[in-house]
C-alpha cells in the first residue's frame, strides 16, 4: 500500500483529527507516516503520545520538548514589542504555529521526506500559519491537511476510528476546540458560539474564577534586564520556568480571562476566550517599565509597530522581512529596559503599583511639585507656550474661532429624522 520513501511528517496532537489522519495519509494518500509532537508546555505524556501514533499506523514517532526554544524565540519577541492582535489578544497559538512548521521542516528534511501535515480545518488562521511558513521555509514541500480535504464529520471520523481500529484517547471529550502552550490557552466553540452567553467555568483551566479568588490578593515583583523578564519575587529563572511559574501566580488570582470577539484572517468574526495569565501580567510589568525607561517618541513609535507586528503574526507572516524588520526595531528600544516592577494581583486583575530602574528617564528633580528640590526652570515654560501655541493662535485671527457644536457626528438620515412617541401622534 505505502510507496516507500514517500514520507510525510505529521504534526501530530495524539487526539481523533490527527490518529485518523496517520491512517487516511498512509492508505488515501499512500505515504509513510512520522508523527512529530512538539512541546510546547502542554505535553503531559510523551510516551503515551509516540505509543497511540503508532498504533495508528505511523512508521515512527517523535516528541521534541520545545518550550525553551518557544519562549526565547517566539515569545520573548512578541513581549519586548507588546505585541496584542486587536489589542487584547496576546497570540499564544500565533506565536506556536511557526515554530511547529519550522520544527516539522527540519524533521521532513532528516527524514527524507517530500510532504508536511497537519491537523487544521480549512476555517481557521492556523492552516494558513502552516502552510504559508511551510511554504516560506520549504518550498520543495508539500502540504497536506487531511481534515480541510476529507469531509468527514466528527461522528464518521469515530466511525472510521473504529472501523480501522484507531484507538482514539478515551478521555470524555471536551465541548471546546482548544490550543493551549506556555503563552496561552485558547479556546472556542461549544456553547461560545453565542456572544452573548457568559463563558461556563468549563471553558477555564488555568485561572480561578476571580470572585472566589483570595480577597486580599498578593503582591508579586519582576526583574527585567534588556526587556526581558529575568526573575520573580527576587528568584531567577529561566525563560520557560519563569512563565510556568508567571502563569500559576496571576491564575492564582483569576488574571489572564480575556473574552473576544474576533476577526480571522479567512474574514470571519470569531468569538475566542482565551486564559493567558502569565502574558497579561508580563506584559503590565514591561509597559510600566517602559513607561519609566523610554523616551515619548520611542514609545508612540513602538506601539504604532507594535500593532503592525501583532497583526503580521496573527495572519501568519512570522517568516516575512517586515515581521523581522520590525522585530529589530523592538529590539533595538530594549538595551534600557532594565529594572522592577510591583504587581499587585487581586480578584482577576494585575495591577501595576511600583516601578523602579537605573535607567528611568523618570527624575524626581524634574518632576517634583516640592520647591525644595525642584530643579524645573518653570519661566522657560513661558516661552515653550507661546511658540507651542503659536499655529493655534494663528488660525483662530485668521479664520475665526472654533465654536462648540462644529464637532458632531453626522448620523445617517434615518436617525436624523424627528423621534415620534407612543400617542403623540403624527409629527
Ligand atoms: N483564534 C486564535 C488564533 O487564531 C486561537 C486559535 C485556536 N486554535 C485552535 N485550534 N483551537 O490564534
Amino acid at each position: 500500500m505505502t510507496a516507500p520513501g514517500r514520507r510525510c511528517i505529521l504534526a501530530y496532537s495524539g487526539g481523533l483529527d490527527t490518529s485518523v489522519a496517520v491512517h487516511w495519509l498512509t492508505h488515501e494518500r499512500h505515504f509513510e507516516v512520522v508523527t512529530l509532537s512538539i512541546d510546547l508546555g502542554e505535553t503531559r505524556d510523551p510516551a503515551a503520545l509516540q505509543g497511540r501514533a503508532l498504533q495508528a499506523g505511523a512508521v515512527a514517532a517523535h516528541v521534541i520538548d520545545a518550550r525553551d526554544l518557544f519562549v526565547r524565540h517566539f515569545v520573548w519577541p512578541a513581549l519586548m514589542v507588546g505585541a496584542r492582535y486587536q489589542g487584547v489578544y496576546p497570540l499564544a497559538t500565533a506565536l506556536g504555529r511557526p515554530l511547529i512548521a519550522r520544527l516539522l521542516v527540519e524533521l521532513a528534511r532528516e527524514e527524507g521526506a517530500t510532504a508536511v501535515a497537519h491537523g487544521c480545518t480549512g476555517k481557521g488562521n492556523d492552516q494558513v500559519r502552516f502552510d504559508v511558513a511551510v511554504a516560506a521555509l520549504a518550498p520543495e514541500l508539500t502540504v497536506v491537511a487531511p481534515v480541510r480535504d476529507w469531509e468527514m464529520g466528527r461522528s464518521e471520523e469515530i466511525a472510521y476510528a473504529a472501523a480501522h481500529g484507531i484507538e482514539v484517547p478515551v478521555t470524555r471529550e471536551s465541548p471546546y476546540s482548544i490550543d493551549a502552550n506556555l503563552w496561552g490557552r485558547s479556546v472556542e466553540t461549544g456553547v461560545l458560539e453565542d456572544p452573548w452567553v457568559e463563558p461556563p467555568a468549563d471553558a477555564y483551566a488555568w485561572t480561578a474564577d476571580p470572585a472566589a479568588a483570595p480577597a486580599a490578593g498578593a503582591v508579586v515583583e519582576v526583574a527585567f534586564e534588556g526587556g526581558l523578564p529575568v526573575a520573580l519575587d527576587g528568584e531567577r529563572l529561566e525563560p520557560a520556568p519563569l512563565v510556568e511559574r508567571a502563569n500559576a501566580l496571576a491564575g492564582a488570582h483569576g488574571v489572564g480571562r480575556i473574552d473576544h470577539v474576533e476577526d480571522r484572517l479567512v474574514g470571519i468574526k470569531s468569538r475566542e476566550v482565551y486564559e493567558a495569565p502569565a502574558a497579561v501580567l508580563l506584559d503590565a510589568a514591561h509597559r510600566a517599565l517602559e513607561g519609566l525607561t523610554l523616551s515619548r517618541d520611542v514609545l508612540r513609535v513602538k506601539a504604532l509597530l507594535a500593532e503592525e507586528w501583532a497583526r503580521l503574526v496573527y495572519d501568519g507572516l512570522w517568516y516575512s522581512h517586515l515581521r523581522q524588520c520590525l522585530s529589530a526595531f523592538a529590539v533595538a528600544t530594549q538595551g534600557h529596559v532594565a529594572g522592577e516592577v510591583r504587581l499587585r494581583l487581586a480578584r482577576g486583575s494585575a495591577t501595576v503599583i511600583g516601578r523602579r530602574s537605573p535607567e528611568a528617564l523618570y527624575r524626581p528633580e524634574l518632576a517634583t511639585y516640592d520647591r525644595a528640590g525642584d530643579r524645573f526652570r518653570h519661566q522657560a515654560a513661558e516661552g515653550f507656550i507661546s511658540l507651542f501655541g503659536l499655529p493655534l493662535r494663528t488660525q483662530a485671527a485668521v479664520q475665526g474661532q472654533l465654536t462648540e457644536g462644529s464637532d458632531r457626528p453626522l448620523l445617517p438620515p434615518r436617525a436624523q429624522r424627528r423621534i415620534v412617541g407612543p400617542g403623540s401622534g403624527p409629527a
